[in-house]
């Protein structure tokens, strides 16, 4: 097992490829990131407004949860937000 992990999505392979060979030359684990229904070939097209990929970036909710020993959730959601511009943050829960 390597100390470096190469985490990747890609919904049309391209990415994948990538994935791959900085993996192999850098000696890292590769973890690919699965969607629950993979995409068709249809599915990650910009130029139309009702493909999935278009659907998907539009009006996100985020509600994070974390655990802890014991200290609270504190200003996580600051650290977070730039991350998703544009999206919604619910208050973050400890569970
Ligand atoms: C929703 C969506 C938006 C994209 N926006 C851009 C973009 O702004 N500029 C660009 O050069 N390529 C854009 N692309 C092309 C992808 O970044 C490119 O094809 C990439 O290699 C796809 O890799 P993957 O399918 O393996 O994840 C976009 C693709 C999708 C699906």
């Amino acid at each position: 097992m390597a100390k470096k992990l190469a985490a990747f999505f890609s919904a049309s392979g391209v990415t994948k490829q990538a994935a791959g060979k900085l993996a192999k030359q850098e000696g890292e684990d590769l973890f690919e990131i699965k969607p629950v229904q993979p995409y068709t070939k249809a599915d990650p097209d910009w130029t139309n407004k009702k493909s999935r990929s278009t659907l998907e970036m539009t009006g996100k909710t985020i509600s994070p949860f974390a655990t802890s020993g014991g200290s609270g959730y504190g200003r996580s959601n600051k650290g977070l937000e730039p991350s998703a511009a544009g999206a919604k943050f619910n208050p973050g829960r400890m569970m």
